[in-house]
């Protein structure tokens, strides 16, 4: 009798184990799905804004703040993006290339090449995070770090003989700090560093595939194009294939 008691006090023991286990699992579970008050979850979110379903929205819903911080700095987003990469590395390394150096490979700057994510991380990702004239001065200061999968793909295509260009839809008189915080990081050449003519009042998609056009015009073949965001890689011409790197941090038009 005693061993069965004792058997059936242990096995009592474990399920309550368990249930606390499964309950702790649930509530941490729940967070990370970020069911937030608005009755979505902030995976369906995330999902729609990369799909690009979601456009224009302005700013991470309320609720899903602590989501995306988790999704930034946590490990899911180095996994996605290295997902991208990934697979920007096989198609590169199947190209045939001309022999000419005529393939270049066009990519964003902010959250593309150089990271804004230790801004973010320290401010918040919600709305009331971003200042402007204090995102301008941490810029100015050279404090965005490489997007590891970013330069690791630089290297690979630098290796390979495809020549690079930094496309920014940032103006002119931003380029120096541009090519400064780019050298600190690892990238160390490029073929091109196009930034906006100030005062050209041109949506993203425009301006960037006008940069592209004139590419193109100059005898270059854009073999690949990776951004950050949909405005990046959308618009004719577009480049043989286009990679989109994750970000619910914003959405730029
Ligand atoms: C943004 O930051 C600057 C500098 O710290 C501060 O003077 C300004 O009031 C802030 N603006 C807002 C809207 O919080
Ligand atoms: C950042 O640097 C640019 C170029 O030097 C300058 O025009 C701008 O005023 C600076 N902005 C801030 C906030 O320091
Ligand atoms: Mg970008």
């Amino acid at each position: 009798m005693k061993p069965l008691l004792s058997t059936f006090m242990l096995i009592q023991n474990l399920i309550v184990i368990l249930m606390t286990n499964n309950k702790l699992h649930a509530t941490h579970a729940h967070d990370l799905l970020g069911i937030n008050g608005g009755g979505f979850s902030c995976e369906s979110w995330l999902l729609g804004v990369e799909t690009n379903n979601l456009r224009g929205w302005k700013t991470v819903p309320r609720g899903c703040e602590s989501f995306v911080r988790q999704y930034m700095i946590g490990k899911r987003y180095g996994d996605d993006s290295a997902v991208v990469v990934g697979e920007a590395e096989k198609y590169a390394r199947g190209l045939k290339l001309g022999g000419d150096g005529k393939e270049v490979w066009v990519f964003d700057v902010d959250d593309t090449a150089l990271s804004n994510l230790p801004f973010y991380a320290h401010r918040g990702f919600g709305a009331r995070a971003y200042n402007k004239s204090e995102f301008d001065v941490w810029v100015n200061k050279s404090r965005r770090t490489a997007l590891p999968q970013s330069l690791r793909l630089y290297k690979t295509l630098l290796s390979l003989g495809i020549k690079v260009v930094f496309l920014s839809t940032d103006f002119k008189h931003d380029r120096d700090i541009i090519s400064a915080n780019l050298r600190k990081v690892g990238y160390i050449t490029w073929e091109k560093l196009l930034v906006r003519i100030h005062g050209v009042k041109l949506s993203t998609i425009s301006f960037k595939s006008s940069q592209r056009k004139e590419l193109q015009q100059e005898g270059y073949k854009i073999v690949g194009n990776i951004g950050d965001q949909w405005s990046d890689i959308l618009g004719t011409p577009e480049g043989d294939r286009t990679f989109k790197l994750p970000n619910p941090m914003y959405y730029v038009n």
